[in-house]
């Protein structure tokens, strides 16, 4: 795309073409970061107020006076912002929770007065410092928070304004930018150094890097994902941060998995609605269908079956997703349950710290400040025999385009 002269265009102009050019195949984080590639001669003043104000657009559209220009209710939406940042009271939580989601979202999961607060406020990135490394970090660059010290080590909130991405200590690998929800998987996963462990839709590796830092770069990590692009970024990662203790392969369901009973661990981190990343991707609000949750949970299903086969007895399979529906967290785990009795629940403590140990972990963004995420973890027996099927093989749904975030608006957070 040609490069643009930022002084023909205010960042109002701006970021009205910008929500104006998205749809359920262009999300805004994508249109977002292109255009501001495109525009790198733009103040970071410029840019930064345009990307507020497109992700403002998105949290109060409905709030926002259809008559006006889209630039007139790009400032609206920003005003909206600015008051709900410092009154957020003067927002009632029956007035919230009227608008903040389509009304589809209540048949699928609850929608409570605490999480459409919470979907309202502008959200800080995460950062993940290598292991003991926190302090030191905190030291280099200004503007962090620690998080609730012994609660997710080595996690940082960052308060700053800077671009974390320029930064000397991001390119010499210290840091990954990853959400507190996505860290608490990794957490609860638990890996033991000297195990291989397969993380099976690996992505961009965020996951991946954690693992292999909490197996302290020995063991094995095999990441595979269906998408090559995305293992690109994962190597990349991984080379950045100076770790060896790992490998990734395209794969996809139909292929042959890559060890039956052979890995100590394996993290299903699947492809899901991503109702839990709508705090930092409200766009998506706008764009996700009830259908994709009933499909996606189909997917799910099968590839938690596949991650199941490749534990060995005695290993731990952690299933994952960055969303809250009932379809794709409590009702696949009960039928897991029914139709795989070589599992039992593996209660693991709360990494926040809230709640007693269990099997089962909802992570609300009130928790993690960040996403919302679900984790269930499962033993295999050492003597129990897989249960013969006795259900028939479910339809082969291919996700609809859109509907797996790609990555988490407002700082990359997986
Ligand atoms: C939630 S994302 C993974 C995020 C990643 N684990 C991380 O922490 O950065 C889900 C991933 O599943 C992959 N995927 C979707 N369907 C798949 C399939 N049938 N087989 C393999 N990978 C699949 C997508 O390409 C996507 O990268």
């Amino acid at each position: 795309m040609k490069r643009e002269t930022p002084a023909k265009r205010s960042p109002a102009n701006l970021a009205a073409r910008i929500v104006a050019r998205t749809n359920r195949e262009r999300p805004a984080d994508h249109e977002l970061k292109e255009t501001l590639h495109n525009l790198r001669d733009l103040a970071p003043g410029d840019a930064r107020w345009i990307s507020r104000a497109v992700f403002a657009y998105f949290r109060w559209r409905e709030w926002l006076d259809a008559k006006r220009t889209l630039e007139s209710r790009l400032d609206q939406a920003m005003g909206f912002a600015d008051t709900y940042a410092r009154t957020p009271d003067r927002f009632p939580d029956d007035d919230l929770i009227g608008g903040v989601v389509p009304e589809w979202v209540s048949t699928v999961m609850d929608v409570t007065k605490d999480w459409a607060r919470t979907l309202q406020g502008e959200p800080k990135p995460w950062l993940r410092a290598r292991p003991g490394k926190g302090a030191e970090l905190l030291e280099k660059l200004g503007g962090l928070e620690v998080a609730t010290p012994g609660v997710l080590p080595d996690s940082i909130l960052y308060k700053g304004r800077d671009d974390l991405f320029r930064t000397a200590e991001f390119h010499a690998g210290e840091f990954e930018i990853q959400d507190a929800g996505s860290q608490a998987v990794g957490i609860c996963c638990a890996p033991k150094p000297a195990q291989k462990w397969w993380d099976m839709c690996a992505g961009e590796g965020g996951k991946t890097l954690h693992l292999a830092d909490l197996l302290k770069n020995k063991g094995l990590v095999f990441g595979t994902d269906r998408a090559a692009w995305r293992l690109e970024q994962l190597r990349t990662r991984a080379l950045r941060a100076k770790l060896s203790n790992w490998q990734c392969v395209r794969w996809e369901e139909g292929q042959p998995a890559p060890g039956i009973g052979a890995f100590e661990g394996v993290l299903l981190d699947a492809p899901c609605s991503g109702l839990g990343t709508w705090g930092r991707n409200p766009h998506a609000r706008w764009t996700a269908l009830p259908t994709d949750v009933a499909e996606l949970a189909v997917v799910q299903r099968r590839l938690l079956g596949i991650a199941a086969a490749a534990v060995k007895p005695g290993g731990r399979l952690v299933y994952a997703v960055c969303t809250l529906t009932r379809a794709e967290t409590t009702e696949l785990c009960d039928a897991f349950d029914k139709e795989h009795p070589e599992f039992a629940p593996d209660p693991v403590p709360d990494p926040f710290g809230v709640s007693p140990a269990s099997a089962r972990h909802f992570f609300w963004p009130r928790q993690t400040k960040g996403n919302g995420m679900f984790v269930a973890v499962w033993k295999r027996s050492k003597t129990v025999a897989p249960a013969a099927p006795t259900i028939a093989p479910l339809p082969a749904v291919e996700p609809a385009s859109g509907a797996v975030p790609e990555a988490p608006a407002e700082p990359a957070a997986t």
